[in-house]
């Protein structure tokens, strides 16, 4: 859509959000009755979590729904939930269960971090300074990247992906708390390498990139979740605008303005009619492909955070633009009802095949675990004055 199209739709009130905030607190609350100590599947089966162990990569998103509902409610029945929580990411760090990942910080940043940034829990802090060591032993020093999956000396799993960025605040934040500047400098360091090859001259977005094991050196961008390997994953390109808002953060290295400026603007431009993107931005109106309403959560969440930093009327096109999309998400993809669904947010999308990727189909029009936090994240963020668990 146009500039003037988007600028036309309207911004949630402050009614509606008063609205949305209460349906969303609603849906946790029933959520929580149906898992009161346990964690939930990545993806909702028509509308409906099933139980899991906590050895994905989204169990920290329940917990941080969790901490979001008690920030709205200070209502203790959220925080003893989610501080249950905690001890299970000990465990988790302890053992390591399924931690051959990068995927620590979106573990370890809503769950522990919080918890910690909320109550003071020291426990839980240091829980959080375990994984943020554990996700240091992924960067490789030739090609100044943290590995995304797998074991590290396999030369096939040597790339890293534009997800990524979310980890990083885990270790910006370990450092700032510890007092050791190795964690940011690492993080610094991938996300120099990351933006200097995933982002395309039109500004779009590569999901992974490749590097040769032997020098250290860019080989090749491919997908493992977006249609192919040219195309732009919408969520891909949303973990890019928050991602390097956060780094932004942290930085404040100036060049990352510019660089969120063009990965959202992309973001924008490719939106349909209704802001809801579709999975993938080679769609658009008129395509029977299925949306990602997560896309649109996590994009929104990275502008309010961006906005902060921005000179008046920079700040105020970004609030407004996360205000337009969080509207659209509330009136078309908020779940209302618990006899419905126990997510928050429907219509997104974990994995479509093409032929052109490697994934499955999995998650299809479905509510997931990060769609959820990170809808509620910006539905918090609305509201104002809010402290980031990243
Ligand atoms: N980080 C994995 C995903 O966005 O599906």
């Amino acid at each position: 859509m146009t500039r003037e199209e988007f600028l036309r739709f309207p911004v949630m009130t402050k009614q509606e959000l008063a609205e949305a905030v209460q349906t969303a607190i609603g849906q946790t609350r029933a959520s929580l009755q149906r898992f009161p100590e346990t964690f939930k599947h990545i993806f909702s089966t028509s509308g409906f979590y099933t139980e899991a162990p906590n050895n994905q990569w989204t169990n920290g998103f329940w917990t941080g729904q969790l901490w979001l509902a008690y920030e709205f409610t200070g209502d203790p029945a959220f925080s003893r939930a989610a501080m249950l929580h905690t001890e299970s990411f000990r465990h988790r760090i302890e053992d390591r269960i399924q931690t051959d990942t990068h995927d620590l910080g979106f573990l370890y940043s809503p769950s522990c971090v919080a918890a910690y940034k909320l109550t003071g829990d020291i426990r839980a802090k240091e829980t959080a300074v375990m994984a943020a060591n554990a996700l240091l032993e992924r960067f490789h020093e030739k090609g100044q990247f943290i590995q995304a999956w797998g074991r590290l000396d396999e030369p096939g799993n040597y790339r890293l992906i534009i997800d990524c960025l979310l980890n990083l605040p885990l270790l910006y934040w370990a450092s700032e708390e510890t007092g050791d500047p190795t964690y940011a400098q690492k993080a610094a360091a991938h996300v120099r390498t990351a933006l200097s090859v995933l982002i395309r001259p039109d500004h779009s977005t590569y999901h992974t990139f490749y590097f040769d094991p032997a020098t250290g050196n860019p080989l090749r961008g491919v997908t493992h979740q977006g249609y192919s390997a040219d195309s732009a994953w919408s969520r891909g390109q949303a973990w890019g605008v928050y991602g390097i808002a956060l780094s932004y953060r942290y930085t404040k290295n100036p060049a990352y303005i510019d660089l969120f400026e063009k990965v959202s603007g992309y973001f924008l431009s490719h939106l349909p009619q209704d802001l809801i993107p579709y999975w993938d931005f080679i769609f658009s109106d008129g395509s029977n492909e299925p949306r990602d309403s997560s896309a649109a959560a996590v994009a929104a969440c990275g502008m309010m955070e961006m906005a902060q930093f921005l000179p008046p009327a920079k700040s105020s096109f970004y609030l407004e633009s996360a205000g337009r999309l969080i509207k659209s998400l509330y009136e078309l993809c908020g779940a209302k009802d618990p006899e419905a669904s126990d997510g928050l947010l429907l219509h997104g999308v974990y994995g479509r095949k093409t032929p052109y990727n490697d994934c499955i189909d999995h998650g299809i029009d479905e509510c997931n675990l990060w769609g959820d936090y990170f809808y509620m994240e910006g539905l918090r963020r609305l509201y104002g004055d809010w402290n980031p668990y990243w």
